[in-house]
């Protein structure tokens, strides 16, 4: 029988293109608005309904996210941890995981990266159920050249992979989120270094794509993916949040609130988690939802 899919958030890397506010302090602890950019992507694997999680992080920021996450039993979650000792590449956090996933299917989601949208929502739920292969997420960029690109035949079948590439066959960017089968990690190890030196997960994918066992879904206009890479893009992910919040009157991307939707924090628990947070109005959100929603 398969096993239950677990997560793995890697949130390694040096934050180079955002110094120097990044030089003390992880770029996935930095806010994106109301909240840490880390709980984005844990919102997504709460969301996806994964309740293992492996955290990778730099082995000199380890100690402020286990502070800030803890072993994740106060959040409904179980939080293993892992250090990436110097970022070689994405591909990597398989290897890392090892261990930890042993044998079971993955959702690998970077520490950088948010997704927004209800038809989001639906597609991760649907692919989290995918068995064998792997999945990835394609959406429509201005700039592919900045991200892995996937290129199609006519029937928009995906027949390439290339990371970064010059002449990009299609706008549509590979985003940070990953569901691989089991076999993810004994792959990984077969992975050689890039021209950059690192461990590429475009190389990853390529290799599923060439056993024709690779999925490419694309994300749909409705859906919003944000990168966080560069001091512009963090600002305009913070201004994004805060216009969805304050219109909406809600919350985006708890994963608190995504916890108690999936039945792993009971109204008593969430109320607890909001007590503490009412000076921020985030805790007041919290409360609002464990009032309203059980
Ligand atoms: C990495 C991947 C790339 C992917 C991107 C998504 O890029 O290598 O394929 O499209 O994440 O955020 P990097 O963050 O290393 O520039």
């Amino acid at each position: 029988m398969t096993k239950q899919r677990k997560g793995i958030i890697l949130a390694g890397g040096t934050g180079s293109r955002l110094h120097p506010a990044t030089i003390t302090v992880s770029k996935q602890l930095m806010p994106v608005f109301d909240k840490p950019m880390i709980y984005y992507p844990l919102s997504v694997l709460v969301q996806a309904g994964i309740q293992d999680i492996l955290m990778i992080t730099t082995p000199h920021d380890q100690a402020q996210f286990k502070k800030l996450l803890g072993d994740g039993k106060a959040w409904g979650l179980n939080i293993e941890w892992a250090v990436q000792p110097s970022p070689d590449g994405l591909a990597q956090a398989l290897i890392i995981a090892e261990d930890f996933l042993d044998g079971a299917p993955s959702a690998l989601i970077l520490g950088d990266n948010l997704f927004f949208g209800s038809g989001f929502a639906k597609t991760i739920k649907r692919s989290v159920k995918d068995t064998g292969g792997a999945t990835v997420f394609g959406f429509h960029v201005k700039n592919p050249s900045d991200y892995g690109v996937v290129g199609f035949d006519k029937d928009m079948n995906a027949i390439s992979l290339v990371e970064k590439p010059e002449n990009p066959a299609s706008n549509y960017a590979v985003t940070g989120l990953y569901f691989y089968d089991e076999h993810a990690p004994k792959y990984a190890k077969t992975v050689t270094p890039s021209a950059r030196g690192e461990l590429e997960i475009t190389a990853l994918n390529e290799i599923y794509l060439n056993r024709s066992e690779l999925r490419v879904e694309l994300l749909d206009e409705g859906t919003t993916w944000l990168d966080t890479g560069t001091h512009r893009s963090l600002l305009a992910a913070a201004q994004f949040v805060a216009v969805m919040e304050d219109r909406q009157g809600i919350r985006i991307c708890c994963p608190e609130v995504e916890s108690f939707r999936q039945g792993w924090l009971t109204k008593d628990e969430l109320l607890t988690l909001a007590e503490p947070l009412k000076k921020s109005g985030y805790g007041n959100y919290l409360a609002k939802v464990a009032e309203s929603e059980h």
